[in-house]
């Protein structure tokens, strides 16, 4: 009973910022992203009759910690829905992020395991009840399912049964481009659970955040349908503004961004000046993510690497969904 899949990470133009239930992990919000060709994790998950607990081991590395913790949870609402629950699996995963990319590697971890482990356990799911499934890992991972922009529909019911990713545009549609600008850190990280939930619960801003929100979903879909670049940048580049706008207003207030995070920043809007259109998003880290066309590529890394700060830029086109090996 094994099964191996891959799955790229994405990032999401209208982010996901808040839970309404965090053990389901249902959102306040709905999101939309563009998965990335270069960065992905491939999962082989083997059930064993023999084994008495699960093994993980990350890029070749045993892991016992909160990870293995966070696989095993996932792993039980697996064997449950297949009606299997004494049966244990060998997990082996490889991330091929490169290393300290800054980007999270769950989106993509989690879009994997749940592929490679429904698959091994003899489930046969729907592209919508592996996402929903999926986001049960980690939120962002149900839109990994997909290939191109996908959106995680928050959903209104209790249980989670209407909260999963739909997709919106495949791979093949529309060649835009994206940029992993990494930034050497030694801030202590506040990880995306704990931000939303401070956020959440604190800042009085969150309320304009989630009003904001349909405008923005609609606007987009639009703006990708008729792949106007301009109008995805610049719908892209003000929600992630306004999603770190409810940090600051949190209590205690915090901010994922670094010097170098706001010196990107001011790059990328002095090179829209000069006729380069590019656009930035932010996720839970000090790294940015700069999105700009074929055409523009060689002038759009060679400014990015320039910017004191900057330790990597990593290139990525729109990538696929979930593959099975
Ligand atoms: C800022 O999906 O990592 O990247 O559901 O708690 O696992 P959990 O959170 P996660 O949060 C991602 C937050 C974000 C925005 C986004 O990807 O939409």
């Amino acid at each position: 009973m094994k099964a191996t899949a891959k799955a790229h990470t994405n990032i999401a133009l209208i982010k996901y910022w808040g839970k309404r239930n965090e053990q389901l992990i249902l959102p306040t919000n709905s999101s939309l992203s563009l998965t990335l060709d270069g960065f992905y994790t491939t999962t082989t998950v083997d059930f064993q009759e023999n084994l008495t607990e699960d093994m993980f081991t990350l890029n070749d590395t045993p892991e016992t910690g909160e990870i293995f913790r966070r696989v095993t949870t996932f792993l039980d609402l697996v064997r449950r829905l297949a009606g299997k629950e004494q049966l244990y699996a060998n997990v082996k995963s490889m991330n091929q992020v490169p290393t300290a990319a800054g980007l999270a590697s769950s989106a993509s971890g989690f879009a994997a395991l749940a592929a490679a482990s429904t698959k091994a356990i003899g489930l046969e799911l729907t592209d919508a009840e592996l996402s929903r499934l999926t986001r049960q890992g980690s939120g962002s991972s149900s839109r990994s399912i997909y290939g191109g922009f996908a959106q995680w529909e928050m959903g209104k019911e209790e249980d989670g049964s209407d909260s999963y990713a739909i997709p919106i545009a495949p791979q093949e549609h529309w060649d835009i481009r994206m940029a992993a600008v990494v930034l050497s850190s030694k801030m202590k990280k506040i990880s995306s659970r704990e931000g939303m939930r401070r956020t959440v619960e604190t800042s009085p801003f969150y309320d304009g955040w989630l009003q904001s929100i349909p405008a923005d979903l609609d606007g987009i879909k639009k703006a990708i349908q008729a792949k106007d670049f301009t109008r995805v940048g610049e719908i892209a580049e003000a929600n992630c503004l306004k999603m770190h706008a409810t940090s600051l207003g949190a209590k205690p207030p915090f901010t994922y961004w670094l010097d170098a995070t706001v010196r990107v920043m001011h790059q990328v809007q002095e090179m829209r000046e000069q006729g380069i259109p590019a656009y930035f998003t932010i996720d839970a880290g000090p790294n940015v993510k700069v999105l700009y066309l074929p055409e523009h590529e060689k002038a759009v890394e060679k400014i990015l690497r320039e910017i004191p700060g900057v330790t990597d830029v990593i290139l990525s086109k729109p990538g696929p969904g979930v593959t099975y090996l």
